[in-house]
């Protein structure tokens, strides 16, 4: 075994970083006076004194942490690795009441398990020094005194301190975090990647949490990296002399620059990332220095005829290929048009969405975003003599949209209110995906208003999604002449959490007439409502075969149509659901119509369970049944029951208990529904869907429902539908 020396004039170090970058860090190490600077992978060896590891943790931006080795050895097993550890001094090292943590990296077959090499190696050193002093140290992951690397390659084990503690991506600055926001050390890589010559504009018009900005600021200025964080490892090294930090800081204090005098500018379409940004900018002490907006891409302007653009547009796996590919083609169309006479650099792991930027790349290379592997991709934008700065082709489609979408919900409003009027209903749909780039539908409840998206391919980002439905809620707002809070907007489109989540807000309830009954709507209860208007025709057919019936509700969801079944006069109900939140909000709904008969029973248990154990030898039990099982077909999750192959045996189940000439409505959301017919026992069955979508329904495949009649025969009638 080799100890090195203690306190050697000039050592060896190892400083690591991401993969691509090892270049631009030997440069940096070179730059701080570095001697035998060699490349490896993911990381540079070098040889220097003590000053020079500081120096490395205060100046290098390229480096995620800097190693010192204090010994290589051999070890064929477990026991040469303890007794190879075991011989370090580590007293030299480490207080007995001191804390520790172990890093291992281990790429070798006879220590497969890297967790219990650290385990090993972490016994010796505990072992050691309890022998010599009676006390032990105490491992600490989070925040030891002494980082130690346990780096073995085969047989060959090397024990390095690490000198910067936490890894140096972690600069001090961040606060506050954006989607996916980009490693300190990758950005300010990225930066060194692109020669921008820290002395001219520079834009980032998808900035996020704002990293890309703030490290070029901090170039630009010559702030040290080390000068925001403060915090590193050899501070707690023992025996370490403090002045050479001290030194080191003061001298980084004087190399900074006042300000910048140029732009470096950041701009996102997301509010919440920009408020994050802001937060970042500041922490750095950068907020002169800075410019934050919150913009879409399309509109940003240049802040100077010439400069360097580096962006790092979404890559999302959430997106669709053909929507990320026409953001890709957009950002293209843009650089093109707006931006001659810049150098741009887009990061991305989306390589296939990348060749629809359409542009000519000057220079790719290969980096990775964690295990991403991704591209830093160059473009000159060559301004031609004819090159004008042109607007956003996106304006004008978009105010020939508001204005179509404003046009068609006013003339629908008049329509669907008159119309509403005269039914005496005060809840219903006023526009149902009429134009199809407005893929919304807009329901009318007593003068709140929910608005639902739906699925439609378009070529927006998901932060464009949100800001453009928010600038729909306006627009159906200021049409509709409601207050903007009444109406709740249900995207598909989450939006980025960034920071604490929030405390959930009370749930917005409101009551609501239809007819003569009335409601408990929750307007932002998750995808329901409680008052299905496409079930508006059910409830009046149910109501109207009511009277004197013993009534079966199963799945019950919030009772309306059990009320309505009330209404008509049915001598009992029975509600069967198996949510305890739907049986009370529909006890709330018999309170506001005055039910409270022991007649009308709520039982909170499983639907399906109760369907299988109806027992037909106790006669005919119900007169009229509704049937509105949930609607996934099983394709996805086949362990979960199915309306498509449970339907059969739950409307046989259901009908042996009716009375003959009994009525059973079914109805069922999923429209690819083939009913088997032939396998229903004893009934006749009639499709009614066109007579149960009520006409504010545009969108006909709402639902669809059938009419079983029980008949005294054995065996299943097909009557033809609708
Ligand atoms: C991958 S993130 C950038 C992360 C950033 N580099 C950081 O360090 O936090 C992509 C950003 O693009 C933004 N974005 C998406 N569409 C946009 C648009 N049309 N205009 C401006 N920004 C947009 C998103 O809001 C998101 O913050």
């Amino acid at each position: 075994m080799v100890e090195k020396p203690g306190k050697p004039e000039s050592f060896e170090m190892i400083a690591k970083t991401f993969f691509g970058l090892e270049e631009v860090l030997a440069d940096e190490l070179l730059f701080l006076g570095a001697q035998d600077v060699e490349l490896g992978r993911r990381m540079v060896s070098f040889r220097g004194d003590e000053r020079l590891m500081v120096r490395a943790n205060v100046y290098c931006r390229t480096a995620v942490r800097v190693l010192k080795p204090i010994a290589t050895f051999t070890a064929a097993d477990e026991q040469e690795l303890y007794q190879g550890i075991g011989r370090i001094d580590w007293l030299k090292h480490l207080e007995p009441e001191a804390t520790l943590a172990i890093d291992p990296v281990v790429h070798s077959p006879i220590f497969s398990n890297s967790l219990y090499s650290a385990q090993l190696a972490k016994d010796a050193i505990v072992d050691q020094i309890r022998a010599a002093t009676g006390q032990r140290p105490n491992v600490d992951l989070a925040d030891p005194d002494l980082r130690i690397n346990l780096h073995i390659d085969r047989d060959r084990v090397t024990v390095y301190l690490d000198s910067s503690g936490d890894s140096l991506h972690k600069r001090g600055y961040r606060v506050a975090t954006g989607e996916a926001p980009m490693n300190e050390v990758l950005a300010a890589g990225i930066l060194r990647l692109s020669r921008w010559d820290e002395n001219s504009p520079l834009v980032d018009f998808m900035c996020g949490s704002g990293t890309l900005v703030i490290e070029a600021a901090l170039m630009a200025r010559r702030i040290a990296p080390g000068l925001v964080r403060q915090k590193f490892g050899y501070l707690r090294w023992k025996g370490f002399d403090r002045a050479v930090h001290e030194a080191v800081m003061a001298e980084a204090k004087k190399r900074v620059l006042p300000r910048v005098a140029f732009a470096i500018r950041g701009s996102d379409l997301d509010p919440r990332v920009i408020a994050a940004a802001r937060e970042n900018v500041e922490r750095a002490g950068l907020s002169r220095d800075v410019t934050l907006a919150v913009e879409n891409f399309e509109h940003a302007a240049p802040p100077a005829p010439a400069g360097t653009i580096v962006i790092n547009p979404p890559y999302d796996e959430r997106m669709k290929t053909a929507q990320i590919d026409a953001v890709y083609r957009r950002i293209g169309d843009v650089l093109k048009q707006r931006w001659p006479g810049y150098t741009a650099f887009i990061f991305t792991g989306n390589l296939d969405a990348a060749k629809h930027i359409g542009l000519r790349t000057s220079a790719k290379t290969r980096l990775f975003n964690g295990p991403i592997e991704c591209r830093l991709l160059k473009f000159e934008l060559v301004k031609s003599e004819s090159t004008v700065v042109a607007p956003p082709r996106s304006d004008r489609r978009d105010q020939e949209q508001i204005a179509d979408f404003r046009n068609r919900l006013s003339r629908m409003a008049k329509h669907w209110h008159r119309w509403a009027r005269r039914q005496g209903i005060t809840c219903y749909r006023i526009y149902d995906r009429d134009i199809p780039d407005v893929p919304l539908a807009v329901d009318w409840y007593d003068g709140n208003l929910v608005v639902s998206e739906h699925d439609r391919p378009h070529s927006r980002t998901e932060i464009e999604q949100l800001a453009w439905l928010e600038q729909m809620v306006g627009v159906i707002a200021q049409t509709l002449e409601v207050p903007a809070a009444s109406i709740v907007l249900k995207a598909r489109t989450r939006p980025v959490v960034t920071g604490r989540p929030k405390k959930p807000e009370p749930p917005r309830i409101v009551e609501v007439q239809e007819g003569e009954l009335r409601f408990e709507v929750h307007l932002d209860g998750g995808k329901e409502t409680g008052l299905e208007l496409d079930q508006r025709i059910l409830r009046t057919m149910v109501r109207a075969e009511a009277a004197d019936k013993r009534v079966l509700n199963l799945f019950a969801h919030c009772g309306t149509l059990t009320v309505a079944a009330v209404a008509g006069g049915a001598s009992s109900t029975l509600s069967v659901e198996a949510a305890r939140g739907r049986v009370d909000w529909t006890r709330k709904n018999f309170q506001l119509n005055d039910i409270s008969s022991a007649q009308h029973r709520l039982l909170c248990q499983d639907p399906l369970l109760f369907a299988h154990y109806l027992d037909p030898t106790s006669g005919a039990q119900f007169d009229l049944a509704v049937v509105q099982p949930p609607g996934f077909d099983g394709k996805r999750r086949p362990e979960v029951w199915n309306v498509q192959d449970g339907h059969v045996e739950l409307l046989n189940s259901v009908l042996q208990c009716m009375s003959i000439g009994g009525k059973l409505f079914f109805i069922t959301p999923f429209r690819r529904l083939t009913l088997h017919a032939e396998q229903i026992v004893g009934a006749t069955v009639r499709e009614i869907t066109r007579q149960t979508v009520p006409p504010d329904f545009r969108n006909k495949k709402v639902h669809r429902a059938w009419i079983l009649i029980r008949t005294a025969e054995e065996s299943a009638e097909e009557q033809p539908s609708d």
